[in-house]
């Protein structure tokens, strides 16, 4: 047998059952968080929410984690915001791929933040803290979301303020663009918090929505479950909370098969 030629030998076996993608572009926002954009596959379909597992080649190995999909079901590209974790499995490699890089993705998308598990209302809350954004970083940039929903308020939660920038770019993204913003006009609000450091609006979204300071920031009226929506993506301690005032306020948990009130999903930490 011939010996291998040259880049055949050093070329990374891609597993079977995942799609092998392009970086195209990776934004640093701060030493814990990015984003990064890459290539679409041509088969590839998701519902704007859903997150896929995402990998790297790691020596012969490939790691995953789930990630949720920031990019919105039309966009011809993906993207996903991403923690950087010092020694996290994957995340301690993902944080330095540059545009040419390949990223992995398997092949089926999932997730309970979509549109059609919420039964018809009014007004969508989105609420997330961290990198929790991401799913809705999607569904804001989704016209579905404004043709179900007469009013969208985007919750966002950091400790410090650097950390909103992500969801502050967006808005500005959302604004400038063509057709999304004449579609969205002033039916978006986004209520950014930090809890670590001095900001105009500070204080934990559970705290806030319990003594009412987040109604009357925004000038709505407490939650209703007649009218009001939830969907919430944050760590398992926050979503716990979260549910729990929104359960309190008369609203129940909804799933894929059982639309109701409000979905849940934990962000995810790689
Ligand atoms: P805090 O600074 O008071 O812990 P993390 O990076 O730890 O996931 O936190 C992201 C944001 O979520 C922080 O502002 C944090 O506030 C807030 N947070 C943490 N736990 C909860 C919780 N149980 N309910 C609501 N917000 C929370």
């Amino acid at each position: 047998m011939n010996a291998p030629a040259k880049n055949e030998e050093f070329a990374v076996k891609i597993p079977d059952g995942v799609y092998a993608e392009t970086v195209l572009d990776v934004q640093h926002y701060t030493d814990r968080l990015f984003r990064f954009r890459m290539t679409r596959p041509a088969g590839f379909r998701f519902r704007s929410g859903e997150f896929a597992m995402i990998g790297l080649m790691v020596g012969e190995k490939p790691i995953y984690r789930a990630y949720s999909i920031a990019s919105p079901a039309w966009d011809e590209e993906l993207e996903f915001f991403s923690i950087k974790v010092p020694d996290g499995p994957l995340t301690s490699h993902l944080q330095k791929i540059k545009p040419g890089d390949t990223v992995l993705m398997r092949k089926k998308p999932t997730g309970t933040l979509v549109l059609d598990a919420l039964t018809p209302g009014k007004r969508l809350y989105m609420f997330s803290t961290g990198t929790g954004i991401a799913p809705f970083a999607s569904l804001i940039r989704d016209p579905e979301t404004y043709e179900k929903f007469e009013e969208v308020i985007l919750t966002h939660t950091c400790r410090e303020v650097s950390e909103l920038k992500y969801g502050q770019d967006l808005m500005e993204e959302i604004r400038n663009h063509e057709f999304l913003s004449e579609l969205v006009g002033d039916k978006l609000k986004l209520y950014s918090t930090v809890t670590r450091e001095d900001y105009p609006f500070t204080g934990r979204i559970t705290d806030l929505i319990e003594n009412g300071k987040m109604f009357s920031d925004l000038g709505v009226p407490p939650l209703d479950p007649a009218v009001d929506r939830g969907m919430i993506c944050g760590s398992a301690a926050m979503l716990k909370d979260t549910k729990e005032l929104l359960e309190r306020a008369g609203l129940t948990e909804g799933a894929n098969n059982k639309p109701s009130e409000f979905v849940i999903e934990r962000a995810f930490v790689g």
